[in-house]
């Protein structure tokens, strides 16, 4: 942090551990959960009270600021996101294992300026120990790795659940073990596994169907760590165009872009 975004950028670490023990102690108590654009498109209260706060608070100290934010993109709300500050947040990532009370779910604050996401993001893991980055950097020196054969790569499966779908879905996963990974997980929190790369306990990560408030805060912390993160046609990322692949080189970046066919699910700003 630091510069002039810095009080932005405390703000949303304080936000984010406030948030966070919200979360924690809702984890293990009784849920009422609704579905959002499909059946497996989770919604609960925690989802909501958690949204309320981070956005009460921002928009009091930060008056001229834009928003961006899961739950009121459910409720209707356009996702525009134009070169004011603008504030990207996801309540609960992970909201199925929430749900399932499995410990992998995370809070999502990012912010952007002239439509880039600045160090001024946060993020904490529950359950975590740190408001920022939330899972500790650097295990490893960064991903020596080139090629796809040994890689442990990331994915999250997205919110459709229709015969085609997932075809293509098994079948991106089918070509990634194909080419020799060792192995391709779903941990339920798209963010917690762009933190997983950025901690170098992975060494790649791609998924469609996902939404700017799932990549916001995500993609500074791997970009800090020195991480690649692009479209999937192998271009620049565009934050909502609704799918990514990340990477510790560019070279395995774009060795999986090259082995993904795309699923289309449309942009989060043409909705
Ligand atoms: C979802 C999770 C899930 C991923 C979805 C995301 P949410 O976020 O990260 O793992 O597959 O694409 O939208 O709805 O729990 O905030």
């Amino acid at each position: 942090a630091g510069g002039p975004w810095e009080e932005c950028f405390e703000a949303a670490v304080q936000l984010a551990l406030r948030a966070g023990q919200i979360i924690r102690k809702a984890l293990s108590e009784e849920k009422r959960v609704s579905t959002k654009t499909s059946a497996a498109d989770l919604v609960t209260e925690t989802d909501h009270v958690v949204e309320a706060l981070i956005l009460q608070e921002l928009q009091t100290r930060f008056p001229s600021h834009r928003f961006i934010a899961e739950e009121a993109a459910a409720a209707g709300a356009k996702c525009v996101l134009t070169p004011s500050p603008t504030w990207i947040v996801d309540p609960i990532d992970g909201t199925c294992n929430f749900v399932h009370r499995f410990p992998t779910v995370a809070v999502s604050i990012g912010f952007a300026v002239n439509q880039e996401t600045l160090q001024s993001s946060s993020m904490l893991c529950v359950p975590g120990t740190r408001g920022l980055g939330g899972c500790s950097p650097g295990i490893r020196p960064f991903w020596g790795l080139g090629d796809l054969s040994k890689a442990l790569v990331l994915t999250e499966i997205g919110p459709r659940r229709d015969p085609a779908t997932l075809k293509l879905f098994l079948s991106n996963m089918e070509r990634l073990l194909h080419a020799g990974a060792h192995g391709v997980r779903v941990i339920g929190s798209s963010t917690l596994a762009l933190c997983h790369l950025a901690a170098g306990t992975a060494d790649a990560y791609y998924q469609f169907g996902l939404h700017c408030w799932d990549l916001a805060a995500a993609t500074v912390i791997i970009r800090e760590a020195g991480g690649i993160v692009m479209d999937t046609s192998g271009g620049p990322l565009d934050l909502m165009s609704c799918r990514v692949v990340a990477a510790g080189t560019r070279e395995m970046a774009v060795l999986i872009a090259q082995a993904l066919q795309t699923i289309n699910y449309g942009r989060d700003d043409e909705r």
